[in-house]
């Protein structure tokens, strides 16, 4: 059978018949039926905005690819750099290609010291990480001349080099000026996960990073660097649509992430997870949100109908961090909420998982991060899938500056009325 849909306009009896590939037609042919036809969609539940050759997701199957690699493999095998250049390039590097990759972003970790005194310096004391974050990404992009130097395929892949090598140092530089404590300078001889951890937490010269935590890090980033056209991505994939340099639409897309909605999400399952308590509390916890007082956080998700992929690596991943740190008193809470939601019909009904966040907040509280850095710590390797989504926008003939239609609910055309009258 043909794989066409065939739509009529009952008003004038016209019909189009457009071919469905992979389960999409294009909506433009629409437009041969009646030019000012729209279709309503909000917040894209039916629309494709974009081909997209970067990440490929399942929802129903909880599949998650980068590059056509599952998750699980590249969670087990590989490393961020190398998954940041695999999203980037579209293949995985050769060694050639690794050594030269790691060599230029550990030597482009580095940032401008007015970034420091004169930019973050002049933030309040207790401004919040991702704030800061957000804005020193747009600010960093203004020292350098070549950044909006888009067209050039060298200045491009130049700006998508500082970002991905500085944002740690930006991260970690907002979490430093927040405790107060002295700036740590990246050190060349980590790498870019020992180095983040460095920069962090070094007090002193017997700081040792621990080889597992180093580890659980780099599956962190591995695993939140890119998740298809999310609320973030789809931000960041706008911004480039009017041209705008890679670090003003880096910022807009962490501004996107920074939503309670988006990446905050972790956050708020730690604190769910410390207001319930103890295991005694679950089952009430549980009756309360089925009684709609509240949301299971970290349960659910707009895709994913299935158990998140990246959650049950996660979820091994915190007993390796539990077993250096010590267990997190709010483990033994997590695993009787998810136990009990998954034998409840509630959940299971609605095809509620546990997502991503569920484990996340409580590995990241284990390495030693406080809860207002949680969403700094998802924006940094999700850089990387921002920026391979911005070059594949600019390099996609179908795309044009992105701009919606609407549909009109306000008033008619009426005369000004004087004030006097009002
Ligand atoms: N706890 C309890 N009930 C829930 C939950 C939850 N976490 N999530 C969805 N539901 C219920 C809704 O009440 C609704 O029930 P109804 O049909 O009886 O009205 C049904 O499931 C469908 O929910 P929607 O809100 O329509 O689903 P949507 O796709 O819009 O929401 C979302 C997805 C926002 C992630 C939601 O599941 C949620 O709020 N989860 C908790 C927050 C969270 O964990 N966010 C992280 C997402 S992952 C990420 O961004 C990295």
């Amino acid at each position: 059978m043909a794989e066409t849909i065939t739509i009529i306009d009952d008003r004038t009896g016209k019909q189009i018949t457009v071919p469905i590939t992979e389960g999409v037609f294009p909506s433009a042919a629409l437009r041969e039926l009646d030019p000012n036809l729209r279709m309503y969609d909000p917040a894209f539940l039916s629309t494709a905005a974009c081909k997209s050759a970067i990440t490929y997701l399942d929802g129903e199957e909880g599949i998650l690819r980068y590059r056509g690699y599952p998750i699980e493999q590249l969670a087990e095998k590989s490393n961020f750099l190398e998954v940041a250049y695999l999203l980037l390039n579209g293949e995985l590097p050769t060694d050639a290609e690794s050594e030269k990759w790691t060599y230029d972003v550990i030597h482009h970790t580095m940032i401008h010291e007015n970034m420091r005194k004169r930019f973050v310096d002049g933030f309040h004391y207790d401004a919040h990480p991702m704030g800061m974050f957000v804005s020193a990404i747009a600010a960093l992009g203004t020292f350098y001349t070549d950044a909006k130097s888009i067209d050039e395929t060298n200045s491009l892949a130049k700006q998508t080099l500082r970002l991905i090598a500085k944002t740690p140092t930006i991260a970690a530089m907002c979490y430093r000026f927040s405790m107060g404590l002295p700036f740590v300078a990246p050190d060349n001889s980590l790498d870019y996960s020992a180095n983040f951890l460095n920069m962090m937490f070094r007090i002193g010269d017997d700081y040792r990073i621990n080889p597992v935590l180093t580890k659980a890090m780099d599956l962190l980033f591995i695993l939140h660097a890119d998740h298809e056209q999310n609320c973030g991505t789809t931000t960041m994939r706008v911004v480039a649509s009017a041209h705008a340099d890679p670090y003003s639409a880096a910022a807009a897309a962490a501004s996107a992430l920074y939503g309670p909605l988006h990446g905050g999400a972790n956050e708020a399952v730690v604190r769910m997870l410390q207001d319930i308590g103890t295991v005694d509390n679950v089952p009430g916890f549980i009756a309360d949100v089925k009684a709609g007082k509240g949301r299971l956080q970290g349960f659910g998700h707009r895709v994913y109908k299935n158990y998140d992929p990246r959650a049950t690596i996660i979820k091994k991943a915190a007993y390796e961090v539990f077993e250096v740190m010590g267990k997190s008193p709010l483990l033994d809470v997590a695993l009787k909420l998810e136990d009990t939601a998954l034998k409840d019909d509630y959940f299971v009904s609605r095809k509620l998982y546990p997502n991503v966040d569920f484990y996340s907040g409580l590995i990241y509280q284990a390495l030693g991060f406080p809860v207002d850095m949680f969403t700094v710590l998802f924006a940094i390797p999700r850089t990387a899938g921002w920026l391979a989504h911005y070059a594949e926008l600019l390099h996609d003939d179908d795309q044009k500056i992105s701009r919606p239609r609407q549909w009109y609910t306000g008033v008619d055309a009426r005369d000004y009325v004087a004030i006097a009258k009002r």
